[in-house]
């Protein structure tokens, strides 16, 4: 039985007839990656307006792991919308915050007393991460790393890395920010195996640290700690505990990004768990709330106290019924023992994968941790030449044969899996077997 029903060529009529709207409507820079308009979305199928149904491989980028539509998270939101939909949090409190606070100061790593602060979106909890790490320090520079993503405002596309679409016209850029090499094994410099990541870093920073900036004006060091838009690299914990202890040791604030690897997608709640690091603040967002706007700061609570009253907030974040959406997805989560799903899907998608790159000559690596899982594509695989532009016209062509998904990259050329963790065996295998007919039919 096949999940995926094609009605009509990708895209439909109604599909089109909307896109043309839209290109009448809506400027070309919030971008569209499939020309399909979703009616409805249930588990991990999609359908859209002309009657297609669709695997999805991408979760909203990586916001639905918990699966469309769950059915507690649904009667939990549509409760809230009937009690009060928004007063402000500052005007005028409501527990379901307090509630959500409390759960993440728990869920997070770290055996420390914590504060959480509620906000809209990714970027907006990377930019008050930044805000109360100043602040606390007294200091402004701030360490971020090369292939990293941390949104698209002014201090979140200042900290990303790629240039286009990201940065490009758009300058100039938030001050005092410093890069230094991301912990890719693949792509790293030394070409000898095995890597000792703590001497590496020690010997980085030190060279930073004369050549650049003083220890003692950096603020903060933020990490994703698998790379999401970059290409879904995973850190390896040596490299971030290193990191770590070196911030510790300059007073500099540790924050770890979890928009992307939070939730269950790396097969714990948080990827940073896979290490011995307990970051000094944790950002999160995406599948929190199973796609209601919602992020989240959480910290150790003398950092998070820093900043003085009404020094940070906003009107909609923590709204209400986001808090709702977020404390059923979490306790879905808990009681489904979604970790344990991460892990079998992902096991699963990497041998798959690994069965594939014997058969393609273009796939450099298989790579990810959990159900986040990557091929690289490179024109060969001795050069190790980013394969530009191949990922898209897989993800195009998989498309056209029923399925959703994303790729990432500095060179866009890295196809990312970002399936609801909740998803049915025969619906990946499904999905897989269409993303390798679209990768085996890819000419050089
Ligand atoms: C690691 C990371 N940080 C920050 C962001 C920004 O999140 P948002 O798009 O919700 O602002 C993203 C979004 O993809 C992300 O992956």
């Amino acid at each position: 039985m096949s999940f995926v029903k094609l009605q009509t060529p990708i895209p439909g009529p109604q599909s089109q007839a909307l896109m043309q709207r839209r290109q009448a409507a809506v400027p070309r820079g919030p971008y569209n990656s499939t020309p399909v308009f979703v009616e409805k979305a249930e588990g991990a199928l999609l359908m859209d307006v002309d009657g297609n149904t669709f695997i999805d491989f991408a979760g909203g980028i990586g916001t639905m792991n918990l699966g469309h539509c769950n059915a507690r998270v649904a009667a939990a939101i549509a409760e809230q919308a009937h009690k009060f939909t928004h007063t402000c949090y500052h005007v005028t409190a409501y527990e379901p915050y307090i509630a959500l606070a409390e759960k993440l100061n728990a869920l997070t790593p770290g055996n420390f007393a914590k504060k959480t602060m509620l906000a809209n979106s990714g970027v907006e909890a990377v930019e008050n991460a930044i805000k109360i790490a100043r602040y606390a320090t007294g200091r402004s520079g701030v360490i971020a790393f090369e292939h990293a993503f941390h949104g698209r405002t002014l201090m979140g596309m200042s900290l990303t890395s790629k240039v286009k679409p990201y940065k490009y016209g758009f300058g100039p850029m938030a001050s005092d920010i410093y890069r230094l090499p991301y912990p890719y094994e693949y792509r790293w410099r030394h070409d000898h195996r095995p890597i000792d990541w703590a001497a590496e870093y020690e010997s980085l920073f030190a060279e930073f640290f004369a050549s650049h900036v003083a220890a003692d004006k950096i603020a903060a060091l933020i990490i994703e700690p698998v790379l999401g838009e970059g290409g879904f690299v995973p850190a390896p914990a040596a490299a971030l505990e290193k990191m770590a202890e070196i911030c510790k040791r300059h007073g500099i604030v540790f924050i770890a990004d979890e928009v992307q690897t939070g939730f269950c997608r790396t097969g714990k709640f948080f990827a940073i768990a896979w290490t011995s690091v307990a970051p000094d603040i944790v950002v999160m967002a995406k599948s929190i709330a199973s796609g209601l706007p919602l992020s989240a700061i959480t910290g150790r609570a003398e950092l998070m106290d820093a900043p003085h009253e009404g020094g940070l907030g906003g009107t909609y974040g923590g709204n209400p019924i986001a808090c709702q959406a977020a404390l059923a997805t979490l306790a879905e989560m808990e009681r489904l023992n979604l970790n344990q799903f991460a892990l079998e899907i992902g096991e699963y998608t990497r041998d798959y994968f690994h069965r594939l790159a014997v058969e393609s000559p273009f796939i450099g690596e298989v790579r990810g941790i959990g159900a986040m899982n990557a091929l690289e594509l490179v024109q060969d695989k001795g050069s190790k030449v980013p394969y530009q532009d191949a990922a898209k016209r897989i993800q195009q062509h998989a498309c056209q044969l029923g399925l959703i998904s994303l790729t990432a990259g500095t060179y866009s050329n890295i196809l990312r899996t970002l399936m609801p963790l909740s998803i049915p065996r025969e619906q990946l295998a499904e999905g897989l077997a269409i993303m390798e007919k679209a990768i085996l039919s890819l000419a050089p």
